[in-house]
């Protein structure tokens, strides 16, 4: 039998998801994307979700769903909430989405979500060192990885660089809101992963996120001590991550 769940990836600008071969890490069919409810409310965010998984399940009403999200997730509880309602602070999301869908949900950061997939299918397959994983969208996702295990809800996207939080910087939502090119992006860039390596000195550097595609236009600007690559999984590591981590703990209800 094929091992197969919902991997939903909701973002302050598009909720993405699909049906995932989590054995081989690939989406399987159709991927769908709709806008985020304007606000990012709960309630709003739920119903959209529940509809999705609709869409995606048909008649297979049993798979695992994972859901992977922009904040600190920790026992299915949303601590925190950048770049969507407040209303997420404390929450027990995990509840929310079971109501709304009528089915057990397991949740997490969005960022260790598509780490996760990096390190089962992509960049740092079987990679036994320091893995530092960022995604640059809206905000920056950021997780860390060491001999392949997971140190859950790393929020490094907001370390404070020239006294601000530097995503405001240096996500790719700053880079378009500002009209950067890609030379002056990657200067901010090169500050925000230069402050990493002299922090955590990772082994690996990954950069996913839409704009990961786009690689070649700014990884080769950057110097750093560890390689820096792109993710392979681009911009589907979350729906993959989220996906697979679901599979895992699927029995756990
Ligand atoms: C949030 C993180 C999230 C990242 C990417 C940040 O603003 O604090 O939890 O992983 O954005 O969505």
């Amino acid at each position: 039998m094929t091992k197969k769940a919902i991997g939903i990836d909701i973002g302050g600008t598009g909720i993405k998801g699909a049906l995932v071969n989590v054995k081989k890490g690939e989406i399987v069919g159709e991927r769908i994307r709709v806008m985020t409810p304007a606000g990012g409310r709960p309630d709003d965010i739920s119903r959209v979700v529940a509809e999705l998984v609709k869409q995606l399940t048909g008649d297979r009403g049993t798979l695992p769903v994972g859901i992977c999200f922009p904040a600190v997730v920790k026992h299915g509880k949303t601590m925190s909430a950048a770049n969507i309602s407040k209303e997420w602070i404390g929450l027990d999301a995990e509840t929310l989405f079971e109501k709304a869908l009528g089915r057990h949900v397991h949740i997490m950061n969005d960022a260790d979500a598509a780490g996760v997939a990096e390190v089962k299918f992509g960049a740092a397959k079987k990679h036994k060192g320091l893995v530092f994983m960022s995604t640059l969208g809206t905000g920056i996702g950021t997780a860390l990885f060491i001999k392949g295990e997971l140190v859950p809800n790393a929020e490094l996207g907001h370390l404070e660089i020239d006294g601000v939080d530097y995503e405001t910087k240096a996500a790719y939502s700053a880079m378009e809101r500002e009209g950067l090119s890609f030379s002056e992006w990657s200067e901010r860039l090169q500050k925000y992963y230069s402050t990493i390596e002299r922090l955590f000195s990772p082994d690996l550097i990954i950069v996913g996120g839409g704009i990961s595609k786009s690689y070649e236009q700014f990884l080769p600007l950057l110097k750093l001590n560890a390689p820096i690559v792109p993710a392979i999984k681009r911009n589907n590591a979350g729906i993959l991550g989220a996906a697979a981590l679901a599979f895992k703990n699927r029995d756990e209800n």
